[in-house]
């Protein structure tokens, strides 16, 4: 059998030396606490379900669904933004649906990366930005997400040349793996430098609602002229708890929309319409559940930052996402520190060079754990006595 050369350059799965000795771990029945998983562990709410139980019996939702996503569906995403950010959107052209954001963030780089072309990467970053690249015979260009910037990438220092070349940026804010936001002064930079340049900019924009203190991430379409340059990614997953239901959507740019549906009606043929039913009744119902998950993961944060502040380290509250971004004690690189980790105590930590090689020295926690696991964590690590000493 031969295999295609871009299955080949995909890189090594990281994780896969840890989760061999999870196995073992789980096996000699250690009590494992995983802070790993990026997956909400709270239900979908209830009215979604109710929604999507009465629709699915509805036969009208059983045929092929349109490939863009339904009217409906559309219109109520339209209509979210509208009242969240006061952006208006064409719902018949501004807009399409995604069978869970990673399928159009996977696809959008064939819609615009020919191959030898450049797209410019965040690093580190959520895998699929590169790998999309990679599946279009692209060139990913890296951009560091450096602390000393915010974790955000330095325009200034991306080479003329390689931005001249460059068809497309992505960008994700709030950001996974670091937990780092963005302001609209910067997003105002990056559309001139889009303008500047001639380049998509792909806005990640998954957790979007999950922001503490009432800090209101900002949407890229809210910049004036954004909307000519930009395709914004949205999930429901993150913030409907609903990541099994693959349901999302992209906004922005009508020639971006209209690239990538050419990709979509070619490969897949949209989201079952009950599951776009329930997705309506999740933008335009009752949203009461949104600050009582913030509420959760507030006290989430809190325990975890405090707890490692105690034990040596200087972490920042995060502003949103679940993750805290810790960095690891001097002398250990993030797979041994993980490594190290999970055989003192049993709590997996994710080594943040999973997330490229700007994500050594860091490991990253997922607050999807309830707050007695995460004291317990924090307990065991001071038992340990693993401490930051950096
Ligand atoms: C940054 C980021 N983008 C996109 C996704 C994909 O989400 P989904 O495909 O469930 O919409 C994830 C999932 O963890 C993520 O962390």
């Amino acid at each position: 059998m031969r295999i295609a050369q871009r299955i080949k350059k995909i890189p090594p799965y990281l994780f896969a030396e840890i989760d061999k000795k999870k196995e073992a771990a789980i096996e000699k029945g250690v009590d494992i606490i995983n802070l790993g998983i990026g997956d909400p562990d709270q239900p979908t709410p209830a009215h979604i379900i109710d929604q999507l139980t009465k629709s699915v019996r509805d036969p009208k939702t059983h045929d092929y669904p349109p490939y863009e996503g339904t009217k409906g569906f559309r219109s109520a995403i339209a209509s979210w933004y509208l009242k969240r950010f006061q952006v208006n959107l064409n719902p018949e052209k501004e807009v399409i649906s995604l069978i869970g954001s990673k399928e159009g963030i996977a696809h959008v780089f064939l819609a615009f990366i020919d191959p030898g072309d450049v797209s410019l990467i965040p690093d580190p970053a959520y895998p699929v930005y590169k790998t999309g690249t990679l599946f279009a015979n692209g060139e990913p260009y890296t951009m560091p997400l450096l602390e000393e910037n915010g974790f955000l990438p330095d325009l200034d220092s991306i080479d003329e040349d390689i931005a001249k070349k460059a068809k497309l940026m992505f960008l994700n804010y709030p950001n996974n793996p670091t937990g780092a936001i963005a302001n609209k002064d910067y997003f105002k930079k990056v559309v001139n430098f889009a303008r500047k340049n001639d380049l998509l900019i792909c806005h990640d924009f998954a957790y979007s609602e999950l922001a503490y203190g009432g800090y209101q991430a900002p949407s890229f379409l809210e910049i004036e002229g954004a909307k000519d340059v930009c395709l914004e990614f949205h999930s429901l997953s993150k913030t409907y708890n609903m990541t099994g239901w693959r349901i999302g959507f992209a906004v922005g740019s009508q020639e971006a929309i209209s690239a990538l549906s050419i990709i979509k009606t070619n490969v897949d043929s949209g989201i079952f319409k009950a599951i776009q039913e329930a997705g309506i009744t999740a933008l335009t119902g009752p949203q009461d559940h949104i600050p009582e998950l913030i509420n959760m993961y507030t006290q989430r944060r809190d325990v975890v930052v405090n707890g490692l502040n105690q034990l040596g380290w200087n972490i920042e509250v995060p502003k949103a996402t679940f993750y805290i971004w810790v960095p690891t004690p001097k002398n250990m690189n993030a797979i041994d520190f993980s490594n190290y980790v999970l055989e003192k105590t049993g709590i997996i930590l994710t080594p943040g060079i999973g997330y490229g090689k700007y994500g050594e020295g860091y490991v990253r926690i997922a607050l999807t754990v309830d707050v007695p696991r995460l004291k317990e964590a924090i307990g065991r690590l001071k038992k340990a006595g693993i401490t930051y000493n950096g």
